[in-house]
C-alpha cells in the first residue's frame, strides 16, 4: 500500500517521478505528492485524488531539479487531504519524507515533539517520521536516519531528501519493500519493479534496516551501524512494456488477454528450470504429516483449489486452507513435520509475511509460490516457486491468479507421483493436459464478444450468487470475489449444497446466478440447483461443461473446454474473468483502480 518513488541524476525529476507514479497508482490512489530540491530549497506540491489532479497542480506550480521523490497513497491515518499526503517535511524545511507503511508508536512520538515545541500539519502517523528527523538533525543525513528510525515501531519503507545536502537522497527500510534502481541515467528507489522498469532493470533488493544513499553518481549502502554494505545488483528480466498497457483500455483487461503466454511461461519455468525441479527434489514431501495452505483475497482462492487438487492428486491425508489473517493469530498446530505453502503475487502481503514467520517460528518447512523475485515472501520462505505473470498492475489479480493455479497443478502432480498415487502413465496424462490448458484458456478468450452480451444483459442484477460443487466450488470463490471487486455488486458464492442452508431465501425476480459445472459427476446436482432457483426467478448463467444446456432458453451458457475437470478452474476462470470486467466496464467505472482497494496490502 502507497507507491514511493525516488530520483537523482541529471535528468529533470519530475517527469521521471509522475512517470513512476502512474506505475504505482496501483498501491494507493486516494492523493499523491511530489518533492523537488531544487535551487530554492526543498519544494512540495501534493494533492488530493488521482495522479490527474497532482498533474494539474503541477502544471501551475512547476517543480524544477534533478533530485525528488514522489508518492501515492492509499490512507490508513487521516483521511484522504491535500495536507494528509505525502511528501511531509519538517516544520522547519529541513527534511522531506515519503513513507509507506505505519508507525505504530506515532502517537507517543508526536506527544514527545509536541512537548518540545513542534507543530505538526497533518493527522499522520508519516508526518512524525519527518519531524523527528528534523529534531535529531545533526548535519549527518545518515546519523540522522540511524537515530530517527531507532524510535520508530511498526513498518516503513523511506524516501529521504535533507535541505543542506542538495544531491542526496536517502533510503531505508523495514518490513515494506524497496528497491534501488541503478542506471547511467541516475539512480532511483521504488517500492517495486515497473515505476523504474523504463529506465533501468538493474536493481538492489534494499533488506531490513539497511540505508542506500544515492548520489547522481554513485549508490552507497550502510548497515544500521553506518558500516558500509557490499550489495551485488540484480538483473531483471520483465520486459519494460509488459507495464505498459498496449493497446487495451485497462491494464485488467491487457492481463486476462496475456493469460495463455503466462500459463505456458509458468509451466515451461515450472517444469524446465533446473531451480524449481531442485526445489521439489529437495523437499521430501514423506516426511510430512500435514500441509498448510495460506494466503490472502485471490491468492487464498487458488490455495482453496489447491487443496482439492492436492487432495485428489497426492491423496494427502491432512490438508488445510487458511486465510493468512487468521493463521497467523490461531496459533496453528504445525511443527516440523508439517509443510506451509504462502502464495503470494507481491510476496509482500503483510498478513502472509506474518503467516511465514509464525510458521517458521513454530518449525514447519516454508514453500512460497510468488511473482515477484526479490519480494520478501521469496527470500524468507524455505524455498520457493515462481509465476512467470510478470508485472501484474490491475489491482484485481488475474493472470497471477492463473500462473498460481498452474505452480499448484505442478506441486500437486510431483508430490502426488513421489508419494506414489499417481502412476508414471498418470503423471505424463496430467501433464500433457497441464499443456493444453492455454490452448483451451484461448478458446475462452476468443468467446469475448458473447461473454460481453452477458455481461451487458446481467448488468442490472443487484445480486449474484456463485455456485458450483467440489472444484467448481472453489473456482466459484474467486469468480464472486473478481465481480465484487470490480464492479460492485453484491456477490457471494456458496457450494451448489449449501443454498438450500440460507442462501436461497434471498433468491428472488432479477437475482443473477452463476452455476459452475464441469464436475460431471455433479452436473445433475447442479442442475438441481438452478430449478430450484430458476423457479424462483432468477436468471442463471452456465458455464462449464453442461451437455444440454444450449438447447435450455431459459440458461445463458459458456462453454468450457478440457478433458479433467481437476484442471477446468484454469479454463473457467478465464470467462469468469472476462465477465465480471465487462459488467464493471458497463458501468463506467475505473476497473484497474477499484474504490477502497490496493493491490499490494502491506499493512494490516
Ligand atoms: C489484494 C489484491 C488481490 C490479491 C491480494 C493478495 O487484495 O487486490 O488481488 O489477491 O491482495 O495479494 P498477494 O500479493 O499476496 O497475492
Amino acid at each position: 500500500m502507497c507507491g514511493i518513488i525516488g530520483y537523482v541524476g541529471k535528468q529533470d525529476a519530475v517527469p521521471i517521478i509522475v512517470d513512476g507514479l502512474k506505475k504505482l497508482e496501483y498501491r494507493g490512489y486516494d492523493s499523491s505528492g511530489i518533492a523537488v530540491h531544487g535551487k530554492d530549497g526543498i519544494s512540495v506540491v501534493k494533492q488530493k485524488g488521482r495522479l490527474s489532479a497532482l498533474e494539474e497542480q503541477l502544471a501551475k506550480t512547476p517543480l524544477e531539479g534533478s533530485l525528488g521523490i514522489g508518492h501515492t497513497r492509499w490512507a490508513t491515518h487521516g483521511e484522504p487531504s491535500d495536507i494528509n499526503s505525502h511528501p511531509h517535511i519538517g516544520s522547519q524545511s529541513k527534511i522531506a519524507i515519503v513513507h509507506n507503511g505505519i508507525i505504530e508508536n506515532y502517537k507517543q512520538l508526536k506527544n514527545y515533539l509536541e512537548k518540545r515545541g513542534v507543530v505538526f500539519a497533518s493527522q499522520t502517523d508519516s508526518e512524525v517520521i519527518a519531524q523527528l528527523a528534523e529534531y535529531y538533525y545533526s548535519g549527518d543525513a545518515i546519523e540522522t536516519v540511524i537515530k530517527m528510525t531507532s524510535r520508530l515501531e511498526g513498518s516503513y519503507a523511506l524516501g529521504i531528501m535533507c535541505l543542506d545536502d542538495p544531491g542526496t537522497l536517502i533510503a531505508t527500510r523495514k518490513d515494506n519493500p524497496l528497491i534501488v534502481g541503478v542506471s547511467d541515467g541516475g539512480h532511483f528507489i521504488a517500492s517495486d519493479v515497473p515505476a523504474i522498469l523504463k529506465h533501468t532493470n538493474t536493481v538492489h533488493y534494499l533488506e531490513d534496516n539497511e540505508i542506500a544513499v544515492l548520489k547522481a553518481g554513485s549508490v552507497e549502502f550502510f548497515n544500521a551501524d553506518k558500516e558500509p554494505l557490499q550489495k551485488t545488483p540484480e538483473t531483471i528480466t520483465w520486459n519494460p512494456d509488459s507495464a505498459e498497457k498496449g493497446g487495451y483500455p485497462h491494464f485488467m483487461l491487457k492481463e486476462i488477454m496475456e493469460q495463455p503466454k503466462v500459463l505456458r511461461d509458468t509451466l515451461h519455468s515450472a517444469i524446465h528450470s533446473g531451480g524449481n525441479k531442485d526445489v521439489i527434489n529437495d523437499l521430501d514431501i514423506a516426511r510430512f504429516n500435514k500441509i498448510v495452505i495460506t494466503a490472502c483475497g485471490s491468492a487464498y482462492n487458488a490455495g482453496v483449489v489447491g487443496k482439492y487438487v492436492f487432495e485428489r492428486l497426492c491423496r494427502f491425508p491432512a490438508i488445510e486452507v487458511e486465510l493468512a489473517s487468521e493463521f497467523r493469530y490461531k496459533d496453528a498446530v504445525i511443527d516440523e513435520k508439517t509443510l506451509v505453502i504462502l502464495i503470494s503475487q507481491s510476496g509482500e502481503t503483510a498478513d502472509t509475511i506474518a503467516a511465514l514467520r509464525e510458521a517458521k517460528a513454530k518449525g514447519a518447512v516454508t514453500l512460497s509460490i510468488v511473482n515477484v523475485v526479490g519480494s520478501t515472501i521469496a527470500k524468507e520462505a524455505d524455498c520457493c516457486l515462481f509465476t512467470a505473470a510478470g508485472p501484474e498492475i490491475a489491482v484485481a489479480t488475474t493472470k497471477a491468479f492463473s500462473a498460481q493455479l498452474m505452480i499448484l497443478y505442478v506441486l500437486a502432480i510431483w508430490f502426488g507421483a513421489k508419494l506414489g498415487k499417481i502412476s508414471a502413465e498418470a503423471e505424463q496424462m496430467l501433464f500433457w493436459e497441464l499443456e493444453n490448458i492455454p490452448s483451451y484458456v484461448e478458446e475462452i478468450l476468443a468467446q469475448v464478444d458473447s461473454i460481453q452480451k452477458y455481461a451487458a444483459e446481467y448488468v442490472s442484477c443487484k445480486n449474484t450468487f456463485f455456485i458450483g460443487r467440489n472444484i467448481d466450488y472453489a473456482i466459484a470463490l474467486e469468480g464472486s470475489l473478481k465481480l465484487k471487486e470490480i464492479s460492485y455488486v453484491h456477490s457471494e458464492a456458496y457450494a451448489g449444497g449449501e443454498l438450500k442452508h440460507g442462501p436461497i431465501s434471498l433468491v428472488e425476480e432479477n437475482t443473477l446466478i452463476v452455476a459452475i459445472s464441469n464436475c460431471k459427476s455433479l452436473y445433475g446436482k447442479i442442475m438441481s440447483n438452478v430449478e430450484q432457483v430458476v423457479s424462483r426467478g432468477a436468471r442463471v448463467l452456465l458455464i462449464g461443461n453442461c451437455p444440454d444446456a444450449a438447447e435450455d432458453e431459459k440458461l445463458s451458457h459458456i462453454s468450457i473446454p478440457g478433458s479433467i475437470d481437476l484442471f477446468s478452474p484454469s479454463v473457467t476462470v478465464a470467462a469468469l474473468q472476462l465477465f465480471s470486467y465487462y459488467v464493471a466496464a458497463n458501468k463506467g467505472l475505473d476497473i484497474d483502480k477499484p474504490r477502497n482497494l490496493a493491490k499490494s496490502v502491506t499493512v494490516e
